[in-house]
């Protein structure tokens, strides 16, 4: 991020301080279909996860060439892997055969595929390179019997995919820069593109999809569901956002900002005294912290089911057992906050049935959860009102 953007946002972030204001958009209400119909969850699938891309694995998990990922996003069985000339291949980890998943887990320094009910054989590009008996299929000659390629990616440290088919014409690389925009510049910038995994975990989320990010995108529970983690790091209920497109960049300074007023502008550095969320349309999610960040992508699984993938990336693997402390402390200072997180959306995906609510609302803090909110609707065609 340039320097003349940080001291815009220090700025910007002071004279709210001082006002003891946040920054308010329209309040909404979202009803309870959105997390309950399975009709609607179709049309996300269509709308939004078969056209967009996810944050799927750090760059690194798929160092060499024949290092493979096999994984299913949002109920796509995928099989990326690294090319012979370097570049990430993906395609539906489905043989052409009958079916059959190619492997159920990713391997390393693999030269082929080979599916294990009759041997078709296909090299790291999807061609099909061999099979028993060929003769036998003269309706399937092996020029068209490929793995079917899916468009993918690689930025900021990671493999980005979109889990569906490439269509005819499309290249299966797509731009991810240009989609992530301007704020994919701003970590680009920052050197994500050389950082590495220092941690990862998956866990199931029992919650619709959408739900992770409606709390995650407010500051509004701070005080109140953090009121033991972190919420004396921050300022009650001040939010500050800004958005391209569907992306939305949020600042969250922290007290220790009111120090930079001793300073002069030229020495303001966001770093240490924000945290920066960068949420990139529809549901990868990267908290930048200054010297590290922590991502998570959430992948659903059905109406009322997810599964979360997170990683934490830093710019080197420390040597030191020092800064290994130093990483340990600041990865579980974050899942101890985002656990507070997932567990109360998990609480509040558990009454949308009971009755009690029709619609839940957004007040006008909580205004980047309804354009969240008003950018998937206006994926998926008419609102379920
Ligand atoms: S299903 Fe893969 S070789 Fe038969
Ligand atoms: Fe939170």
């Amino acid at each position: 991020m340039q320097h003349s953007e940080q001291t815009a946002l220090i700025a910007r972030a002071l004279a709210l301080i001082r006002s003891g204001s946040s920054e308010r958009g329209d309040p909404a209400s979202s009803p309870v279909q959105r997390y309950l119909d399975p009709s609607r969850y179709e049309r996300e699938m269509d709308g939004i996860f078969r056209e967009y891309p996810l944050a799927l694995c750090p760059s690194i998990s798929l160092a060499n060439r024949g290092d493979s990922l096999a994984i299913d996003v949002a109920g796509v069985p995928l099989l990326l892997v690294r090319g012979e000339g370097g570049q990430i291949n993906g395609f539906i980890n489905a043989c052409r055969h009958r079916g059959t998943r190619l492997q159920t887990a990713g391997q390393l320094n693999q030269r082929a595929f080979v599916c294990p009910y009759h041997s078709w054989t296909y090299g790291l590009d999807g061609a099909l390179r061999g099979r028993p008996h060929g003769d036998d299929f003269p309706q399937a000659p092996a020029a068209d019997c490929a793995l079917i390629r899916v468009p993918t990616a690689e930025a900021l440290g990671f493999v980005w995919a979109i889990p569906r088919a490439v269509k005819p014409d499309e290249a299966s690389q797509f731009d991810i820069y240009s989609y992530l925009g301007r704020f994919g510049a701003d970590l680009r910038n920052w050197g994500y593109d050389g950082w590495v995994p220092f941690h990862q975990r998956e866990f199931a989320n029992a919650a619709n999809w959408k739900i992770p990010f409606e709390g995650n995108l407010e500051t509004y529970h701070f005080q109140y569901a953090h009121k033991n983690s972190i919420a004396s790091l921050f300022y009650d209920n001040l939010l500050m956002a800004d958005h391209e497109g569907p992306h939305h960049r949020i600042f969250l300074p922290k007290r220790s900002i009111e120090t930079l007023t001793e300073q002069p502008q030229s020495a303001w550095q966001v770093g240490p005294h924000s945290n920066i969320i960068y949420f990139f349309f529809p549901a990868t999610f990267i908290l930048h912290e200054g010297d590290h960040a922590n991502v998570f992508t959430v992948l659903p699984e059905g109406v009322g089911n997810s599964r979360v993938l997170g990683v934490t990336l830093i710019p080197e693997m420390p040597k030191t057992e020092k800064s290994i402390n130093y990483w340990r402390k600041n990865v579980a200072s974050f899942w101890g906050a985002l656990d507070e997180d997932f567990a109360l959306g998990v609480s509040s995906q558990s009454t949308m049935a009971s009755g009690a609510n029709t619609e839940l609302h957004f007040g006008a803090t909580e205004w980047c959860s309804a354009k969240f909110h008003a950018d998937v609707e206006a994926r998926i065609g008419r609102s379920f009102d």
